[in-house]
């Protein structure tokens, strides 16, 4: 199984949204490799979050890529305005667009790099055919709308799965793909997930919420890589 160097995706949705552009210029100087932007409808997910305004607000506060997961239904006609707004990647998850195929275009088309969204009970099969269409895949390890849940542990078999078709693709001389997990990830167990075939978490109430007597973003920054090096 290949290594691949580790990314952390902080994702937003627990900063303090009264001061935004400030808290993304902290992760990005605490070492965060991405923004996660987690986009809630309250349709496909019980919750609503943030559009495509905030996604442009946010854009000249950091250099780091905008990681957007889009947890609404229907997607296509709410990808170009992300990809207007500074998005960098863009996922969305299958069962939510009529033509999985057509909204991965769309992405590629408008300059993004293109995902797709496996919830924990979301069969891997949706991957079958779109292989070398996908920039990421990203692995749901807790049931979206919420941060602060728990890590489903049935994620880790999940991820060894997805890990050995990704690493079979790019054998047989597909592009790379990112595997991104997202849910619960804390200090105590991403070194399993990583050992698993993670290359890409995405932390929030992690991050956002590290005791600054823990060295506040950039210690928990520093605690999740050591400990993922810990387990590999
Ligand atoms: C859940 C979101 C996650 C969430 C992760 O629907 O997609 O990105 O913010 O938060 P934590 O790391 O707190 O589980
Ligand atoms: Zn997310």
């Amino acid at each position: 199984m290949t290594q691949p160097t580790l990314r952390i995706a902080p994702s937003i949705l627990s900063a303090n949204f009264a001061r935004l552009g400030e808290e993304v210029r902290a992760i990005e100087a605490a070492g965060a490799d991405l923004v996660h932007f987690d986009v809630m409808d309250n349709h496909y997910v019980p919750n609503l979050t943030i559009g495509p305004l905030v996604c442009e607000a946010i854009r000249p506060h950091v250099k780091i890529g905008i990681d957007v997961h889009l947890m609404v239904e229907p997607v296509d006609a709410i990808i170009p305005l992300f990809a207007k707004a500074g998005a960098n990647l863009i996922t969305f998850h299958p069962e939510a667009s009529r033509h999985v195929d057509r909204s991965l275009a769309m992405i590629h088309d408008l300059g993004c790099k293109a995902g797709l969204v496996l919830n924990p009970a979301t069969p891997i099969t949706w991957i079958d055919h779109v292989m070398d269409k996908l920039d990421m895949i990203l692995l749901m390890s807790v049931n979206p709308g919420f941060g602060g849940q728990k890590f489903i542990a049935s994620t880790l078999p999940k991820l060894r799965l997805v890990r050995a078709r990704i690493d079979a693709h790019v054998a047989a001389g597909g592009q790379p793909i990112w595997l991104e997990v997202d849910g619960g990830v804390k200090v105590d167990n991403i070194g399993e997930i990583v050992a698993a075939g993670a290359d890409t978490c995405v932390a929030g109430s992690a991050v956002f919420g590290a005791p600054d007597a823990d060295g506040g973003y950039k210690g928990v920054m520093q605690a999740l890589r050591h400990a993922a090096q810990q387990n590999c």
